[in-house]
């Protein structure tokens, strides 16, 4: 391995996942294990120059209190123990708690600061290849930002090992299932499945108006398509999977109770199962970017913002008809290409349009029109559990109304949703 590592042992601080990050700020790989790894699984990992105990010193088995401490100490890598009574020992002050803990990483540990993208790669690539061996892999790319960064890592690791099926359920914003076929077929070269399964998707969604059995079509006739299409390709092993550092520490470690609970391949049947391929799942997300961007995926796809798994699916609301979907499709378009224009790109965290099921009266060229609204919706957060709204400045927006009431079709007022969450959610289903 080219890293050096830090472990992070958790006996219950919720601090954890920040020191992870402030180890990584200093150059120096860092991983939060539960408090219940054993004594050999710990001397199993590479790299390890030092062990923080985080969050009380002792961990209790069938009501004997054990001393993690004296065991940890037999490693003969230098052990702090932090916070014995909800007080840790660091400066709360940044500088200070910086300088603190580069203290134990460098001075105490002698660990070097070598955690960079480089390095990552070719430890993940050296990983991936002792895994997979001269087996297949399958991917379901699906264009987002963690699975575009899994192909693009698995594609440098393996090749034409890798297939990746991209599921065209035709919710997905405009340009984005072309871009994965021209990213990844023409430009990486990858074996790549594009499935166009609009029609059999929106067949299913017709007449279908609640937003949970919407939600639930989506997610199952999605697994219904990929298994479809794992079942045709010989000889597939292993499972790639976009899983990241967040998805594993807010299922809950042993100690921290879980906020929401980490799906994996669950959905698929049982003569399907395959052994996992995780290479991200220690990372946290702007890493993921770091690491898509230095395995040359483009700006569009890295810097992606947040897209709901059923898509535009719950943006056009109510029972999804085409026209009203080519409107949602259309309009957010425009909504993008003007916040790119304005700025606010990069800087907003989620915006999008939504188009409801009711109509309004409207004029254009000295005759009654009766058709859809649009609604803009731009929000700031930083777990998404709340979010404000933007204040996007009002020229910003009336330039957006004036496109999209003249360029999209069957559309004649432009509304702007002020909502902060709560007390609406962030998307309207
Ligand atoms: P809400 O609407 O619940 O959304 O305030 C919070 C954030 O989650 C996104 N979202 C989803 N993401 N699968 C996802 O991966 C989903 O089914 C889903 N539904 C909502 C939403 O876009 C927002 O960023």
């Amino acid at each position: 391995m080219k890293q050096d590592m830090i472990v992070i042992l958790d006996l219950g601080s919720e601090e954890n996942p920040r020191l992870a990050r402030e180890i990584r700020a200093i150059g120096v790989y860092s991983e939060i294990y539960p408090h219940d790894i054993t004594a050999r699984e710990l001397a199993a990992l590479p790299g390890v120059k030092g062990i923080i105990l985080n969050g009380g010193v002792n961990r209790v088995v069938d009501g004997v209190e054990i001393d993690v401490a004296d065991e940890v100490r037999a490693f003969g890598v230098p052990v702090i123990e932090v916070d014995h009574k909800g007080t840790a020992p660091w400066p709360a002050d940044e500088a200070a708690r910086k300088a603190a803990i580069s203290d134990f990483v460098f001075g105490k540990c002698g660990a070097v600061a070598n955690w960079n993208m480089e390095n990552f790669i070719a430890d993940q690539v050296d990983l991936i290849r002792k895994q997979v061996g001269d087996k297949k892999v399958l991917l379901a790319l699906s264009g987002g930002v963690d699975s575009s960064v899994v192909a693009a890592l698995l594609i440098r690791a393996i090749g034409k090992q890798l297939t990746c099926v991209h599921v065209n359920h035709g919710l997905l914003r405009k340009g984005e299932p072309e871009e994965v076929v021209s990213v990844f077929r023409d430009q990486m070269d990858a074996n790549l499945v594009y499935v166009d399964a609009v029609d059999r998707f929106l067949d299913k969604l017709a007449g279908v108006e609640e937003p949970e059995n919407k939600r639930k079509i989506i997610g199952a006739e999605f697994i219904r398509v990929f298994e479809e299409e794992a079942r045709k390709l010989e000889g597939i092993e292993f499972l790639a999977q976009g899983t990241i550092y967040p998805d594993i520490i807010e299922s809950g470690t042993k100690t921290v109770k879980a906020v929401k609970s980490h799906h994996n391949v669950g959905g698929l049947p049982e003569d399907l199962q395959f052994d996992l391929v995780e290479p991200l799942k220690m990372l946290f997300k702007d890493e993921v970017r770091a690491c898509g961007k230095a395995l040359g995926l483009p700006d569009s796809m890295v810097y992606r913002q947040p897209f709901p798994g059923p898509g535009l699916g719950v943006r056009c609301l109510g029972a999804i008809t085409r026209d009203r979907l080519e409107a949602v499709r259309e309009s957010d378009a425009i909504l993008r290409e003007e916040f790119a224009n304005a700025g606010l790109a990069g800087k907003v965290w989620q915006y999008f349009t939504v188009v409801p099921d009711f109509k309004s009266v409207g004029v254009r060229d000295g005759m009654r029109t009766y058709d859809w609204p649009v609604i803009l919706r731009a929000v700031n957060t930083v777990d998404a559990m709340t979010a404000t709204i933007e204040e996007v400045p009002f020229s910003v927006l009336s330039k957006i109304t004036a496109r999209i009431t003249a360029e999209v079709k069957g559309v004649n007022r432009v509304l702007y949703d002020l909502t902060p969450k709560p007390s609406g959610t962030i998307e309207w289903e």
